[in-house]
């Protein structure tokens, strides 16, 4: 029997509004596809697109039963025309983020996954598709509401560090504050650079800093208005290992200790390594394998 038969109507997020299947944890569309991996919860029927979903569903139901993911892309198409070439970049993905997850998006150059965490930072718009922050369509923001949220939900960590060149260290640290109302925590954000050893840095400028410091300028600048995201885009690419980790080693810890949703891209298999969950992009699709295999990193 197909697998869709055995579903009754749910709050448990395997079958979308539109009746298709879905994985709960990935969100992956499952109609059409062979070989799901199965379990039954309260009664009812669940789908995993590999044993990695099903896996993490077992261990805390509870946590992935409660709908909505934070963060939902929905059949999202992302197509890009050069004069008469259409790029057909994102392919109707779909997926989920689940709050407080620790996210790598892994795959090949130009497979896509810079393109991913732009829909997801609400830094770009779908062609088609829809992109949900808890419940919410963003796609169908105004530019300014978008801007709002983009300021005040996430945080951005680039691999090029993408500081202002004028702006001292502290001034850099310190924009976020001008696009938002909040009261100006500038003590705070100093305490912060103290904290992670920059605090006779304040006064320099970015050229004055080596790729490591400019890094955690950019972290703390990405961590002013206390987002609930973090992403980064291979936040750690530019620096020297041990730097590198040291960077991973801050963002891991706010995942873990202040329950941020952290989502990286990375080319490194160590960093996927340690994620909750790994998403594989390629050809503009998620892929059904999860885990952090190393061929995909270089093929
Ligand atoms: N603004 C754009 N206009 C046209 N093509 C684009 C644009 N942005 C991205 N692309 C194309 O989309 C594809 C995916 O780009 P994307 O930057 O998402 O890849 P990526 O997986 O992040 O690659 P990398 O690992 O090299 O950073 C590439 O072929 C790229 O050339
Ligand atoms: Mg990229």
């Amino acid at each position: 029997m197909h697998p869709k038969l055995q579903h009754p109507p749910t709050e448990i997020p395997s079958l979308s509004a539109e009746g298709k299947i879905i994985d709960p944890i990935c969100g992956m569309n499952l109609d059409d596809l062979p070989n799901l991996v199965s379990l039954v919860y309260k009664g009812q029927a669940i789908h995993f697109c590999d044993e990695g979903c099903k896996k993490r569903f077992e261990a805390d139901p509870e946590r992935f039963s409660k709908m909505p993911p934070l963060i939902q892309l929905k059949n999202v198409w992302k197509i890009f025309k050069i004069g008469d070439t259409k790029i057909e970049v994102l392919r109707n993905l779909s997926l989920h983020i689940w709050e407080g997850d620790f996210i790598a998006i892994i795959g090949a150059s130009g497979s896509g996954k810079s393109t991913v965490l732009n829909m997801i930072g609400a830094l770009d718009k779908p062609t088609a598709g829809q992109v949900f922050y808890r419940d919410k369509d963003i796609t169908t923001l105004k530019d300014a509401e978008r801007a709002e949220l983009r300021a005040k939900t996430f945080g951005f960590v680039f691999q090029q560090y993408n500081l202002i060149p004028w702006l001292t260290a502290y001034e850099n640290m310190l924009l976020p504050l001008t696009f938002i109302t909040t009261q100006t925590e500038t003590s705070a954000v100093k305490a912060r650079l103290s904290e992670i050893g920059l605090g006779e840095r304040l006064n320099h400028r970015p050229f004055e800093l080596s790729g490591g410091e400019q890094q955690r300028v950019a972290l703390i600048r990405a961590l002013t208005n206390n987002p609930e995201v973090i992403l980064g885009d291979e936040p750690t690419g530019n620096l020297d290992s041990s730097t590198g980790e040291k960077i991973l080693g801050i963002l891991i810890n706010l995942n873990k200790k202040q329950n941020k949703t952290l989502i990286i891209v990375t080319h490194d298999a160590d960093i996927a390594s340690q994620a909750d969950q790994v998403i594989t992009i390629k050809d503009g699709q998620m892929i059904r394998d999860h885990r952090a295999h190393k061929k995909i990193y270089t093929e």
